[in-house]
């Protein structure tokens, strides 16, 4: 159903929880009535997460990177997604890094959801990085995309406590049940406008 409402369009690369929990909470929970999904995009034709959201009623779309430079295959993933009009581009375990004709497109409007304090570790491995070292408490954080490597305004973060965690797989057990809340709230904030949000440009000015 094709709604006013602010549309989201859901980047992931492989198994796709966060888009779950991000589509559930359209559905039936704190997104309903508040934004409505335009299209679940992956780089990957075959990522599960693209089945499944295709069986959440979600129309899905994909586009294997093969053969094309990041910027070209870039541009004409962003030409693909502005045929759905989104508002905002929210990344759900999206493992590309955003080239800067991407970021500028949706300049302000990408959002990330990032398994650790992005202060503390960048990029890929952040549960191994905790469990590894043995972290009583990791953060959950999203942040708005620049065009650094997880360096954009952080928009909310949450804890997860990681105390008695053994094994790598209880850690992120944790950490994806705190992902899943954390995400659809923060969209809420955002789309309604109760965060402070810094513009990337104002904050590369204070900033460099
Ligand atoms: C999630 O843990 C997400 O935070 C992470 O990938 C996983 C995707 O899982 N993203 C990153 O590490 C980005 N640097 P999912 O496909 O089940 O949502």
């Amino acid at each position: 159903m094709t709604t006013n409402l602010p549309r989201l369009a859901i980047l992931l690369s492989g198994r796709g929880s966060n888009m779950v929990a991000l589509v559930e909470a359209v559905q039936r929970g704190v997104l309903q009535g508040v934004a409505e999904v335009a299209v679940v995009f992956s780089n990957k034709p075959d990522a599960p997460g693209l089945t499944t959201a295709a069986a959440l009623g979600c129309p899905t779309a994909s586009l294997a990177p093969e053969g094309r430079k990041r910027a070209e295959y870039d541009a004409a993933v962003v030409d693909l997604l502005q045929g759905y009009q989104p508002d905002y581009v929210v990344l759900a375990g999206y493992m590309r890094i955003l080239s800067s004709v991407f970021v500028r497109a949706f300049a302000g409007r990408i959002v990330n959801i990032h398994p650790a304090d992005t202060h503390q570790h960048q990029g890929l491995h952040a549960y191994e990085w905790a469990f590894e070292n043995r972290l009583p408490e990791t953060k959950i954080t999203v942040h708005l995309v620049d065009e650094g490597l997880d360096t954009g305004p952080i928009l909310a973060q949450a804890p997860v406590d990681l105390r008695g965690a053994d094994t790598l797989a209880e850690v992120e057990r944790r950490g994806l049940a705190v992902e899943h809340q954390l995400y659809a709230n923060t969209l809420v904030q955002l789309i309604r406008q109760e965060l402070p949000t810094p513009s990337i440009a104002e904050r590369s000015a204070t900033q460099h």
